[in-house]
């Protein structure tokens, strides 16, 4: 079975570089997804990652409630390459797609690339706002990551948190809960974001102390695969939550932490902020205001989730994708 809408490689026209545009379905509307920009080892490594990534946005627009289905771009930024003629190049594809799909920014892009992608396409999220678009998009993806936390320990203040990975969304998460009185102990790949740790008064470990350090939540704001079967029997926290894309190294990484009693909040639902900001603000018009109130009720979603995986005795990795898939095929049929 091949469970993709279309998927396209093609080596750049301009810049010569793999571009990856993976659709994964357009059941609920198009295909929303990032512009991922990565070295990998081999091209088809980054088309592994475009294919695991677009169906995780399937999932998350769908839980989110969003009238979009998945999509993901990927880059392929091995070696010395032309940037803005690679950026070019994927705004051409997406072009060519005729509106089933929109990118946005993801892990090595920001809105300027958006402007760049958007010299060829109209089908993209996320320009600076003084071009006419919404902007960074982690300023919602965190707001929507601590709503998930509230639903996962209730009140902030007191309760502890492991957050690994300090970029754009981890260290606006990290702000967040320090400033609603919590206790952090932070870590990034990158020594230089010690200085995170500094401001807010937190804890600074290297990145396997963060895996298991002894908090109540431990919050993946990375790369996915975090969670591994390795690294499962070694945890200490109670739950982990945070807004890394695709954590669980495998499907049944969700069934080691069930059996462990650690509660997992699934990433499509908890890293949603993202894109229910940008398609608010450009698409449905929202205030801010309904914006803010739009990523609380990722709270809401959470809490759903989690009361169904503990009615049905499943994880909530299955609640999730099970929901998921009903409300794909309910729009098919
Ligand atoms: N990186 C975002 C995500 O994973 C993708 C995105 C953001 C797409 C904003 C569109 C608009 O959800």
């Amino acid at each position: 079975m091949f469970p993709h809408d279309r998927v396209i490689v093609r080596r750049g026209p301009e810049s010569g570089v793999p571009i990856i545009v993976a659709v994964h379905s357009t059941a609920l509307g198009p295909a929303l997804g990032g512009c991922r920009m990565k070295a990998y080892p081999d091209w088809r490594d980054g088309l592994e990652d475009a294919l695991r990534l677009s169906a995780a946005m399937s999932e998350k627009c769908a839980l989110a409630g969003l009238p979009h289905g998945g999509g993901k771009t990927v880059v392929v930024a091995t070696g010395a390459f032309d940037r803005d003629a690679a950026l070019r190049d994927v705004g051409t594809v997406i072009e060519e797609l005729g509106g089933a799909y929109w990118t946005g920014p993801d892990v090595g892009t920001g809105p300027a690339d958006m402007l760049t992608i958007g010299e060829r396409t109209r089908h993209v999220f996320c320009r600076p706002v003084a071009a006419g678009g919404s902007g960074d998009s982690s300023p919602a993806t965190a707001a929507g990551t601590v709503a998930a936390l509230r639903a996962v320990c209730g009140d902030l203040p007191g309760r502890s948190f492991a957050v690994l990975g300090l970029g754009h969304v981890g260290a606006r998460v990290a702000r967040l809960l320090a400033e609603a009185g919590a206790k952090l102990v932070l870590s990034d790949v990158d020594p230089a974001r010690r200085e995170v740790a500094g401001e807010l008064g937190a804890d600074w470990v290297t990145p396997d102390e963060c895996l298991t350090a002894p908090v109540d939540v431990l919050v993946p704001a990375a790369l996915g695969g975090v969670l591994t079967a390795e690294v499962v029997p070694r945890l200490r926290c109670a739950a982990v939550a945070g807004p890394a894309n695709n954590q669980l190294a495998g499907p049944a990484v969700a069934d080691l932490l069930h059996e462990r009693g650690i509660l997992w909040a699934p990433d499509s639902v908890v890293s949603a902020g993202g894109v229910i900001g940008a398609t608010g603000a450009e698409l449905r018009h929202e205030s801010p205001a309904e914006v803010t109130a739009r990523l609380d009720g990722i709270a809401a979603t959470l809490t759903g989730i989690f009361a169904t995986a503990e009615r049905e005795g499943v994880t909530p990795a299955a609640a999730a994708a099970a929901e998921a898939r009903r409300r794909m095929a309910a729009a098919r049929s």
